[in-house]
């Protein structure tokens, strides 16, 4: 597992979690997630987790979200054949604008089938921070599953 994250109160937590529980397959890169997908080869990621990224809510700073084509691009092409993305936010506008962008990019096919696929968590969920104060402040999250589908 790779951490990205470059807020360092942020990756200062988690080293000491690491530490406490003894975890020996976790690596940290306390910078932007996107400079590391650039330097990534191809197809090399199984499991991608965007959880609860910033929603940059006023209209003009929409093309700061994390989500947006170059890097849907980007996540294309260093995911395997078959690999799972979960997106995960309590902000309405960005899970919107998420499901959009993600739903008309080639690479990606949404796995939700029913209601319950995007208004509960997977069974292997586990909650982050932010999502529990989002959870206590009655911001329930929308969690959304997609397939990198096959190259060929
Ligand atoms: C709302 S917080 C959520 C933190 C954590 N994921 C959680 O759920 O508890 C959003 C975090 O995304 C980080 N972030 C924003 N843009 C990023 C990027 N391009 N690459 C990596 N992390 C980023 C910010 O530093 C911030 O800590």
């Amino acid at each position: 597992m790779i951490g990205c994250e470059p807020f360092v109160n942020g990756v200062g937590a988690l080293l000491s979690r690491i530490q406490e529980d003894g975890i020996a397959n976790i690596r940290i890169f306390d910078d932007d997630a996107r400079l590391l997908l650039e330097a990534m080869p191809d197809a090399v990621l199984g499991r991608v987790f965007i959880l609860f990224s910033d929603p940059w809510p006023k209209k003009r700073h929409h093309k700061r979200r994390f989500i947006n084509r170059a890097t849907l691009d980007s996540l294309a092409r260093t995911m395997k054949d078959g690999a799972q993305l979960r997106f995960a936010s309590d902000h309405m506008g960005y899970v919107r604008w998420a499901l959009g962008r993600l739903a008309a990019h080639p690479a990606f096919q949404w796995r939700a089938r029913r209601a319950r696929d995007w208004r509960e968590p997977p069974a292997d969920w586990v909650a982050t921070r932010y999502q529990q104060k989002a959870q206590r402040q009655g911001r329930p999250a929308v969690y959304l599953e997609f397939l990198r589908l096959d190259r060929s």
